[in-house]
């Protein structure tokens, strides 16, 4: 591994499953340790991709989006956070954090639209062969994401109207996905637990095998 590269962390997850609030403390966690961060976010995460998220995720247009339309528009977002953000990210040794990435639209669009030959090939022309070399899922059952986006009034977005029957073909992609064969760059949290019982098992991670993988790229010693 050319040790001067840095490293890109994805975190997936249903929605309500946690992600979004521990990826502050991921980053913190790093931070502490003396890795360089650069957090971002998908869709958006740069001038163009944060346009390109609120044309996908906006309430105001008043047109049912068509699907491939949708994923080639998350992959947009993605290829633009890509050549702006990651790449230069990478190149100066930074740990780069995207909250959500590519295997969103496995499961949201290839899988829960039913778009899955057509997401392949639209996520190999904006990256392909490119991975997240880490990717944290926050897992959680239906019923408790159900429960806990059910709580939300802040963040709403076009995705929010969707019929419960697409939030299980989303959660089933997940499954799929996690069950597959990608599952050595997963690292999979229980995020059933409390959120001091989910921020224990994170220090634990980045003091035990990603420090083992990624240790080089600190700035400092602990
Ligand atoms: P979030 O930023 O609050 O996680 O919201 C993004 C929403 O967009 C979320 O409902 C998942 C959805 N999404 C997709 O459908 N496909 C994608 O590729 C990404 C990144 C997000």
């Amino acid at each position: 591994m050319d040790s001067k590269r840095g490293a890109f962390v994805s975190l997936e997850g249903p929605d309500g499953s946690g992600k979004t609030t521990h990826m502050g403390f991921l980053c913190e966690a790093l931070r502490e340790r003396g890795y360089r961060v650069i957090e971002t976010r998908q869709p958006g995460g740069s001038p163009t991709a944060e346009v390109i998220r609120k044309a996908v995720l906006g309430t105001e247009l008043n047109e049912p989006m068509d699907a491939v339309t949708e994923a080639m528009l998350y992959a947009a977002s993605r290829r633009q956070v890509l050549k702006s953000v990651i790449e230069p990210g990478l190149a100066a040794g930074a740990v780069i954090v995207s909250d959500r990435w590519a295997d969103s639209s496995f499961a949201y669009q290839g899988w829960a639209r039913g778009i899955m030959k057509e997401f392949v090939a639209i996520r190999d022309v904006a990256h392909k062969d490119f991975w997240p070399d880490v990717t944290v899922f926050f897992d959680v059952t239906l019923e408790e994401s159900l429960a806990r986006m059910a709580g939300r009034v802040k963040d709403y977005n076009r995705l929010n109207n969707e019929a419960l029957a697409f939030r299980k073909r989303c959660f089933e992609g997940y499954q799929s996905l996690i069950s597959g064969d990608v599952s050595e760059r997963m690292v999979i949290v229980d995020s059933m637990r409390t959120i001091a019982e989910i921020q224990q098992s994170i220090h634990k991670y980045l003091d035990g095998e990603f420090a083992e993988k990624f240790g080089h790229l600190r700035t400092y010693p602990r």
